[in-house]
């Protein structure tokens, strides 16, 4: 089932996904959380931060599992992920950064890496919530359109689109690596709850075509409608397309 909440804007829809997890540390302390990367979260986790600077949150036993890394750049790298989530995240909060997983691109056996990363999220109890956000062209995690769902987590060529994307964080397209390591569809799919972040109406033809079109791997982020417990979190922006075509759903809570 697909919850709508919908929000004012990027700060409150921030907001509303930082309760979310809030509610979820709350209720399992030492719940796995599934984190992406990204622009859209990081007003979520700026909230965590505020409100665990606060005392109002503990992440003291929280372990994280990142979405995705891109080959080829060593964690100290500014650009890779790892570098973004300790700045954006970890490092300003109580986490112990041993709990934060994240893919190793630069490893020698990438196959070998896929593999050990899943079972580490296995041994780990599945994820207990999973935060995405969603690229224009229907990605989650960097599962990009191709002509099936990829179960396992594995590794990918990044589309044209999706490193002119994040080119902004490059300076040139050219700099943007051109492939990367992801969780698989599969591992996405068995996390027990998803919140789905999606702020702008540059992704409002995204969001749509997520949740009311039918299922297709060219568009990997419609098998979310598959899943039994996803939270979209989004601004008025991004529903344009969704309120333009005035189609019908029952399950939306606006705030
Ligand atoms: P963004 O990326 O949050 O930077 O827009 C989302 C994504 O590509 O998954």
């Amino acid at each position: 089932m697909t919850r709508f909440i919908v929000t004012e804007n990027y700060e409150k829809m921030s907001e509303k996904a930082a309760l979310i997890i809030l509610q979820q540390i709350n209720k399992k302390d030492n719940s796995l959380l599934g984190l992406a990367t990204g622009s859209t979260p990081v007003g979520t986790y700026e909230n965590l931060i505020s409100w665990n600077q606060n005392g109002l949150i503990d992440f003291s036993a929280v372990k994280t599992v990142s979405l995705d890394e891109y080959m080829g750049v060593e964690e100290t790298n500014e650009q890779s992920y790892r570098w973004f989530m300790n700045e954006n995240f970890f490092n300003q909060i109580n986490i112990k950064i041993e709990n934060t997983h994240i893919p190793k691109g630069m490893a020698e056996d990438i196959d070998a890496e896929c593999k050990e990363y899943e079972r580490r999220i296995q041994l780990l109890g599945g994820i207990d919530l999973q935060l995405l956000g969603i690229g224009e062209n229907g990605h989650i995690g960097f599962n990009e359109p191709t002509s099936f769902f990829e179960k396992h987590t594995h590794a990918v060529a990044l589309k044209e689109s999706t490193r002119k994307a994040n080119s902004r964080f490059f300076g040139s397209v050219k700099s943007v690596p051109t492939h990367a390591i992801t969780m698989g569809i599969g591992v996405i799919m068995s996390s027990k709850r998803i919140v789905l972040v999606v702020n702008g109406e540059h992704k409002a033809e995204a969001l749509y075509k997520s949740f009311f079109e039918n299922v297709d791997p060219m568009f990997q982020a419609s098998i979310l409608q598959y899943h039994q417990d996803v939270t979209v979190v989004a601004d008025h922006d991004a529903m344009k397309v969704i309120y333009d075509k005035k189609v019908a759903f029952n399950d939306l809570i606006s705030l």
